[in-house]
């Protein structure tokens, strides 16, 4: 009652019109006063989060931005899955840094026990069907898809409705196995298909050999336009630790991202990522300031 009465809501609009103050909104909930409602402090994460904006150049503001988190979880059985190490740190990393400058950010997150900063968009799923499906439909409407799940390659031909007993399974059980979808190929393959630019597909690449001949490698195969490469095979980076040091891999360059925190790191691959998202890619004709737009351009939604 006392947020949304109308000395309040002016007080508010002239601290914000006049005085330039920003609001951390409040919470909602069960308050005090015994209503449910907007009133609560708000979360002392959330009020550092947004004093830090105001510090951060807003440099993605306008931008949708999509990225993919965590493993994927493959059931075997009600009991049982397929997964792999990722952490999702740094693909939540990512998506921070991303608020934080500004874009309005969907996070598509595997299974992983990760807290994730208020003001981020959140679709948790858990196989990589369910991954492909919420990231095909994000993607839709993004500037920019960064995949930074680690995404199962393979899922059980058939998952057990019963729990698998180690009785019936013999003495050398075997699993069958099928091919998932590679997500980011498909959205490779669907973008050439439109013959559009965007979303800038950006992918990010585990290897433990020949790191930037396999990223560029991967650029090809999967019609994307960037790879962020990390050398995994060094205790300080990669996989669940809380460091990295990558290199972001696009057709003609390679910019090395020096050690640090996976935030700092986050913020670096942006900072390498942002050309690319404000200009066409060279040898391709732009969309943007001064071009002619495309014949067939849908008027709505095409920027
Ligand atoms: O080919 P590789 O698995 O090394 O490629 C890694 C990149 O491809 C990552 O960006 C990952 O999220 C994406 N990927 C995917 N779907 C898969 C496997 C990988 O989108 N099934």
């Amino acid at each position: 009652n006392m947020w949304n009465h109308p000395i309040t809501v002016d007080n508010l609009k002239r601290l914000r019109d006049i005085a330039g103050y920003h609001v951390v909104a409040p919470g909602v909930g069960y308050l005090a006063c015994r209503w449910v409602g907007a009133g609560r402090l708000a979360e002392p994460a959330d009020i550092v989060g947004a004093a830090a904006c105001l510090r951060t150049p807003q440099d993605l503001a306008g931008k949708r931005v999509v990225v993919s988190s965590g493993p994927t979880h493959e059931a075997l059985d009600p009991a049982r899955y397929l997964a792999n190490r990722s952490s999702g740190k740094m693909g939540i990393a990512m998506a921070h840094a991303a608020h934080r400058r500004g874009a309005a950010v969907t996070l598509v997150l595997g299974p992983t026990g990760q807290p994730v900063p208020a003001g981020i968009t959140v679709v948790a799923v858990e196989s990589a069907l369910q991954m492909a499906q919420a990231v095909e439909q994000a993607a839709a409407s993004a500037d920019v898809v960064v995949m930074a799940a680690a995404v199962a390659d393979f899922r059980a031909a058939t998952i057990a409705p019963q729990k698998l007993k180690r009785s019936s399974l013999g003495a050398t059980p075997t699993l069958a196995l099928r091919a998932n979808p590679d997500i980011l190929a498909g959205l490779g393959a669907a973008r050439q298909k439109a013959k559009a630019q965007r979303p800038l597909l950006v992918g990010f690449a585990a290897e433990t050999e020949n790191v930037l001949a396999y990223a560029r490698d991967k650029l090809v195969r999967k019609q994307i336009d960037v790879i962020v490469a990390n050398d995994v095979s060094q205790a300080d980076a990669g996989f669940a630790v809380d460091t990295n040091r990558v290199i972001v891999i696009d057709a003609d360059h390679a910019v090395h991202v020096p050690f640090g925190t996976k935030a700092e790191v986050a913020h670096r691959v942006w900072d390498a990522l942002l050309p690319r998202l404000n200009h066409a890619p060279v040898g391709k004709k732009a969309n943007g300031a001064g071009a002619k737009p495309a014949k067939n351009a849908r008027r709505k939604g095409k920027r």
